[in-house]
């Protein structure tokens, strides 16, 4: 088969035409909107998860879905091409020795470190539908009830407004609430319409939902004492990465913590500013 002809050729059989520039198209977009490599191994995902999004907009081929997502009308199909590609999985209570780890540095270090008036920040870097900064916050006031009363704030933010707005919303199908201790289950989250859970007013109070892509800047002013940011690195590139780590060695304070997935691990030359004190735990060495 010609050049052309091997260029025109769907690469996923199907309803619709997807060549392998339309492909090479689509990764490079989402590589520079959101660091997320799409590798070849991927091609058959996003063609299942963009058929829809053709189907919603009547359109007949990638290549009239590519047209739309680099024209000048095209913001709102890429954040829809966006929420369509990243991976949101998540779970309340996910790695669960992380939260060991943070109850056990509010017992040792940071509820007095509240309570003598200082500002006490944790943030949740990649936080998908919120599961992850409600666990941190029901983490928090487990070790410390009266946190709300003292300067202890987590800010949980991701790349996705969807995402953000359901964390903001923090209401949850009952069942996704099971790796949540039934105490904390009632302590934490009441019952909201047909079976769902909603988190309680003592875990709002602690938690603030923002949009924010890691790529992008970082407006925060104030130092952090713990970072939570799993399982989102691992879909970017050893550079991105490397970078990433670098920025948060810059705003953790020393002998704060970096809480990363299973499967990361800091990496280039954010090296020397980590040690690692646990599974996937590390923390800022002190000048
Ligand atoms: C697999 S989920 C992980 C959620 C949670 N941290 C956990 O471990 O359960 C990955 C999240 O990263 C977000 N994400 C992807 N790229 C991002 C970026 N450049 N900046 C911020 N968030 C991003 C996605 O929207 C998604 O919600």
């Amino acid at each position: 088969m010609n050049a052309a002809r091997q260029a025109k050729r769907s690469l996923v059989s199907g309803d619709y035409v997807m060549t392998a520039d339309d492909f090479a198209q689509i990764a490079a977009t989402l590589k520079e909107m959101s660091g997320i490599v799409l590798s070849d191994g991927k091609v058959a995902l996003a063609y299942s998860r963009l058929a829809k999004r053709l189907r919603i907009l009547g359109l007949s081929s990638f290549a009239e879905y590519c047209a739309m997502i680099d024209s000048a009308d095209g913001a709102d199909e890429l954040q829809a091409m966006l929420a369509a590609l990243t991976t949101n999985v998540t779970r309340f209570y996910r790695e669960p020795h992380h939260f060991d780890t943070l109850h056990d540095l509010f017992l040792s270090d940071l509820a007095q470190k509240a309570r003598s008036g200082e500002r006490v920040r944790l943030w949740s870097a990649a936080c998908s539908n919120g599961q992850e900064p409600y666990s941190m916050a029901m983490t928090v006031l487990t070790a410390m009830p009266d946190a709300a009363s003292f300067d202890v704030r987590i800010l949980a933010t991701d790349i996705d407004p969807n995402m953000v707005a359901e964390g903001r919303d923090g209401t949850y199908r009952s069942e996704l609430l099971d790796p949540v201790p039934p105490q904390s289950r009632q302590r934490f989250f009441e019952a909201s319409y047909d079976g769902h859970l909603a988190a309680r007013a003592s875990l709002r109070e602690l938690t603030r939902f923002n949009v924010l892509n890691l790529l992008g800047a970082w407006p925060m002013k104030h130092k952090f004492d713990a970072i939570f940011c799993r399982n989102v690195a691992i879909y970017f590139d050893e550079p991105t990465q490397e970078r990433i780590w670098a920025r948060f060695a810059q705003c953790l304070h020393e002998g704060g913590h970096l809480f990363i997935g299973h499967s990361e691990r800091v990496s280039g030359p954010a090296e020397r500013y980590f040690e690692a004190t646990g599974l996937t735990t590390y923390r800022r060495r002190r000048a």
